[in-house]
């Protein structure tokens, strides 16, 4: 079928819920990816930090295809050998003691929050139940995940939204101590804020949020959906701040693009788990569990939380010169490991469709920010040519 006559069926068939972009991606390999029409580009979205081992990687294949061919899918009333290690490998490499698993970022939060509000009523008086979330943060669209994201425009049209959330500034811990009172269970927050502009928190951020739950006794819980499994040059990103939490939550780059999601917790908290709290058909089935299990394996033998640590020095080093070229154009460039933001002056719209038809393919977010998440295999000769594509991207646009 050709693409034009994929563009039309897709605006006939599909429910319009998110503008997409003229392209239809068909192939990928490593940090490459090519369209319908065969013409190839470098992917710096990273599927939005999902592909951490790129695209079409051979140990991640060859898991696919023998779990297809031995069990696909059995249920949770019975026990998963591959859910079983990969529980105990995310537990031996985190704060947490015990994990349950689901589909999708928005269900691991969901999770968290049901697990944060059985937890509280456990520890506290039946009316103890609130989350506190940050603005201009973002954990998901299921209807409690979307309330917690504070953020209007995600909410408009879905009233009612479910009651007992509460929302404070990033970033700013004496609004924080202010909001919290006898009805809190926890905090969900994101260690740094990846769709929300990537905003990074100063370094006493998490520390503080860590010393004021303690000190109201609730749970502190790290969104780590888009931080977490080396992203940011740590496993996880709590770790730059040598505080963990109560709760993680993780999905994305778990199973490189086999959809998982995991909530993760500690002995105290999951034990506000019993059989019936909680269930997923799906969640935690045979093949994304194995694919966990190989993608999680692989990023500690090969040591990618590293390599992101020093492939994001480096594209943000060539970002920087971009910046000195194109000083009105670009207003910052922060970020941390391979989570990277470049606050633009021009429309992103703009700088994105210009960096695409270049051959890179880049993410947005928060108001006007160029956000690159690419696998955490990239070598630095990608990162010199997504460097060098911006900067003709925005001196086109100039
Ligand atoms: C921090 C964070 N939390 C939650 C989510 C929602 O994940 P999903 O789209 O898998 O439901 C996202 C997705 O971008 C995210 O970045």
């Amino acid at each position: 079928m050709d693409t034009k006559q994929l563009f039309e069926w897709s605006d006939k068939y599909l429910m319009a819920f998110t503008k997409r972009y003229p392209v239809a991606l068909v192939r990928g390999e490593g940090v490459r990816v090519w369209d319908s029409d065969g013409k190839e580009y470098l992917d710096f979205t990273g599927g939005i930090a999902v592909t951490a081992l790129g695209h079409n990687h051979p140990k991640v294949v060859g898991t696919i295809r023998e779990q297809a061919a031995t069990l696909l899918h059995v249920s949770n009333y019975f026990h998963i050998p591959q859910q079983i290690h990969l529980a105990k490998l995310l537990c031996d490499h985190s704060f947490a003691d015990r994990v349950y698993f689901s589909n999708s970022g928005a269900e691991a939060n969901e999770t968290a929050i049901k697990l944060a509000r059985k937890w509280a009523k456990e520890h506290g008086s039946s009316d103890r139940g609130d989350i506190i979330s940050m603005r201009g943060g973002f954990h998901g669209r299921t209807l409690a995940a979307v309330t917690a994201t504070a953020q209007e425009k995600y909410h408009h049209g879905f009233e009612p939204l479910p009651t007992g959330f509460k929302y404070v500034a990033y970033n700013d811990l004496r609004a924080l101590e202010r909001a919290i009172d006898s009805r809190t269970a926890a905090v969900l927050v994101e260690p740094i804020q990846g769709e929300g502009g990537v905003i990074v928190p100063d370094d006493g951020y998490l520390p503080g949020l860590r010393k004021l739950c303690d000190e109201a006794g609730i749970l502190l819980m790290l969104d780590e959906i888009q931080t977490g499994m080396g992203r940011t040059g740590k496993l996880w990103c709590y770790e730059h701040a040598g505080v963990t939490p109560d709760v993680m939550t993780v999905a994305k780059a778990l199973a490189n693009g086999v959809p998982i999601g995991a909530t993760l917790a500690t002995e105290d908290v999951a034990r506000a788990f019993t059989p019936g709290s909680h269930g997923s058909t799906f969640g935690g089935n045979p093949l994304a569990t194995a694919v966990g299990l190989t993608v999680f394996s692989t990023m500690i033998e090969e040591r990618l939380p590293e390599r992101a640590e020093r492939m994001g020095r480096v594209l943000r080093e060539r970002l920087e010169a971009v910046h000195r070229n194109h000083p009105k154009a670009i207003k910052e460039v922060r970020g941390r490991g391979l989570l990277v933001g470049v606050d633009l002056v021009p429309p992103m719209a703009d700088v994105i469709a210009a960096c695409r038809e270049r051959g890179l393919l880049a993410l947005t977010s928060g108001d006007n920010t160029l956000r690159l998440a690419p696998p955490l295999i990239v070598d630095e000769a990608s990162v010199d040519r997504a460097a060098q594509i911006i900067g003709q991207a925005l001196a086109a646009l100039k």
